[in-house]
C-alpha cells in the first residue's frame, strides 16, 4: 500500500546541459516503471530546465534544500514557493551533508519541513547516525532525537507530504551499505516511533527510504525488507543506466 520512491540526489554535480541530458536519457528507461515514484534532485540552477525536460514523463523533480521563509531580505536563500514555481514537487531537507557542513540542525530542518509542506511540496526529511554513534550504540537514540526534532509540531495531515530518508552517514559515498537487516531494524524503529508520536495510520502510510551506497546489485535485498519503501541514491543516480536499474528493482 506504500508506493515505493526511488530518488536520485545529484548533490553538487552536473551543469544545466548535463542535467537535461541525463533526464532525457532516463525518461525512456523509466517510462514503463509501474508502481514506483521516480524523483531526481539536480542543483538549483538546473531545476527549471530539468522541469521542462521531464514535462509529461513519470519523473518528478526535487530540490536539495530550501529556506523556511517565503520571501524577504535573506540573501542567497531559495524559498519553497520558488521551488514549486521552478517545477519541483519535492525537496530534500536535512541531508547529512547539510547537517555536517552547513550547520543544519533538527530545528532548522523542522522549520524547513513545515515551510515546504505549506508551499505544497513533499519534504524528504533525512536522518542518520555517524559511525562513532553506531559504534557506541547510540544509533536509536540519535535517530529518535532527529525524528522528534525534525518532525516536531507536524499534524497527521502533514504526513501526506512527508517522506523520511534514513541515511547512515557511514554508508554515504563509502561503498559500505548497511546490511538489509541493519537498515530494516532502523526503519521499523522509525515507523514505531512515528506511531507513538503521531498515530498508527500515519506510521503505516509514511514512506521511509534508505540511503547510503545503494546500487543496482543491492537494491533488491534492501527493498525486500518490510519497512524499506524506497531509496535515496547518490553516486549511482549520476548515470541513467544504474539509476534506471535501481528504479526497476521490482521487475
Ligand atoms: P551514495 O549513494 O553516493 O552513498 O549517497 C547517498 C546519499 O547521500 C543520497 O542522498
Amino acid at each position: 500500500m506504500r508506493m515505493p520512491v526511488i530518488a536520485g540526489n545529484w548533490k553538487l554535480f552536473k551543469t544545466i546541459g548535463e542535467s537535461v541530458a541525463l533526464v532525457n536519457e532516463l525518461k525512456p528507461l523509466v517510462a514503463n516503471n509501474k508502481g514506483v515514484e521516480v524523483v531526481v534532485a539536480p542543483v538549483f540552477t538546473a531545476l527549471s530546465r530539468v522541469s521542462d525536460a521531464i514535462a509529461g514523463s513519470n519523473i518528478k523533480l526535487a530540490a536539495q534544500d530550501c529556506f523556511w521563509e517565503e520571501e524577504g531580505a535573506f540573501t542567497g536563500e531559495v524559498a519553497p514557493g520558488l521551488l514549486k514555481d521552478a517545477g519541483c514537487s519535492h525537496v530534500i531537507i536535512g541531508h547529512s551533508e547539510r547537517r555536517q557542513y552547513f550547520g543544519e540542525t533538527d530545528l532548522t530542518v523542522n522549520k524547513k519541513a513545515k515551510a515546504a509542506i505549506a508551499a505544497g511540496l513533499s519534504a524528504i526529511v533525512c536522518v542518520g547516525e555517524l559511525l562513532a554513534e553506531r559504534e557506541s550504540n547510540q544509533t536509536f537514540s540519535v535517530i529518535e532525537t532527529q525524528i522528534k526534532g525534525s518532525l516536531a509540531g507536524l499534524t497527521a495531515d502533514d504526513f501526506a507530504k512527508i517522506v523520511i530518508a534514513y541515511e547512515p552517514v557511514w554508508a554515504i559515498g563509502t561503498g559500505k551499505t548497511a546490511s538489509d537487516a541493519q537498515a530494516q531494524e532502523v526503519h521499523i524503529f522509525i515507523r514505531q516511533l512515528i506511531a507513538r508520536l503521531f498515530n498508527q495510520s500515519v506510521a503505516d502510510a509514511v514512506r521511509i527510504l534508505y540511503g547510503g551506497s545503494v546500487k543496482p546489485d543491492n537494491v533488491k535485498g534492501l527493498m525486500a525488507q518490510p519497512d524499506i519503501d524506497g531509496a535515496l541514491v547518490g553516486g549511482a543516480s549520476l548515470k541513467a543506466e544504474p539509476f534506471a536499474a535501481i528504479a526497476a528493482f521490482n521487475v
